[in-house]
């Protein structure tokens, strides 16, 4: 099975590798644990140090938000757009009815067949090899109903095989106990990583747990995670 690496300092060893080529992982976290800067650091490896084009899908805040959130890092979203190595895809704008002016969006209002079509155009456009849909919580499905997020994520995963797209989608954990959303991840990805955030005395530690990464060997241990201004490393 072919690997890529993933751009996360310290995480290809405990994946024997990296990411295994075409495939979907699940990356699911409380809000703040480090999901969107991780999915940033994966887009902007694989667009600067191993010619991988990539796309990010963000239903939940819009492109500038992400582009200015990605440029504390250091990571220029906009001269990767610029280069063709990156594209931003504006699904939130549609969701919250606001106009864009972005090129990759919704048009005609937020639908999953709308959003797989636009995905679909972006990918063929840059020759996409690596996705992430930030996030599935921002689908716009009841996640009281397993069945319905279960045919959304379906829908977009069975696309994103069909492309050989390796792709992260990121989840957000609502329940201490629940690993995702309606536990979508046992249906649709190979891999499921968590990004913890816990309370231990006085102050808050971060870590990252992989779960599963069907095919392939991995670290069952918990694992040190931090965040400085070059972005998430594990230990
Ligand atoms: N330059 C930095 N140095 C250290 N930590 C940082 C830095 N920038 C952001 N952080 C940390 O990262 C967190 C935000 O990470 P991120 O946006 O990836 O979270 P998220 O899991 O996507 O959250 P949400 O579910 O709310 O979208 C901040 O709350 C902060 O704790
Ligand atoms: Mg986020």
């Amino acid at each position: 099975m072919n690997r890529t690496t993933t751009g996360i300092h310290g995480l290809d060893s405990l994946l024997n590798g990296g990411f295994v080529q075409g495939s979907t992982i699940l990356l699911s976290g409380c809000s703040g644990s480090g999901k969107t800067i991780f999915g940033l650091q994966f887009l902007h490896h694989g667009a600067t140090e191993l010619d991988e084009a990539g796309v990010f899908v963000t239903l939940e805040s819009r492109p500038n938000e992400i582009r200015q959130e990605a440029l504390q890092f250091g990571w220029n979203l906009e001269e990767l757009e610029k280069e063709k190595k990156l594209i931003l895809i504006d699904a939130a704008s549609s969701k919250a009815g606001l106009p864009t002016s972005e090129s990759y969006t919704l048009r005609r209002g937020f639908d999953v067949s709308a959003l797989a079509e636009e995905i679909y155009r972006a990918v063929h456009d840059i020759s996409a090899k690596r996705l992430v849909l930030d996030s599935i919580s921002g689908l716009g499905i009841r996640f009281d109903q397993p069945v319905e997020v279960r045919n959304a994520v379906f829908t977009i995963s069975a696309l994103l095989r069909e492309l050989e797209i390796t792709a992260l989608f990121v989840s957000e954990i609502v329940h201490r106990d629940a690993l995702s959303l309606a536990g979508v991840e046992q249906y649709i990805a190979q891999g499921l990583i968590t990004l913890n955030l816990l309370q231990n005395n006085n102050s808050l530690e971060r870590s990252l747990t992989i779960w599963k990464m069907r095919g392939s060997a991995h670290s069952l241990k918990c694992h040190k995670l931090q965040i400085d201004d070059t972005g998430i490393r594990v230990s």
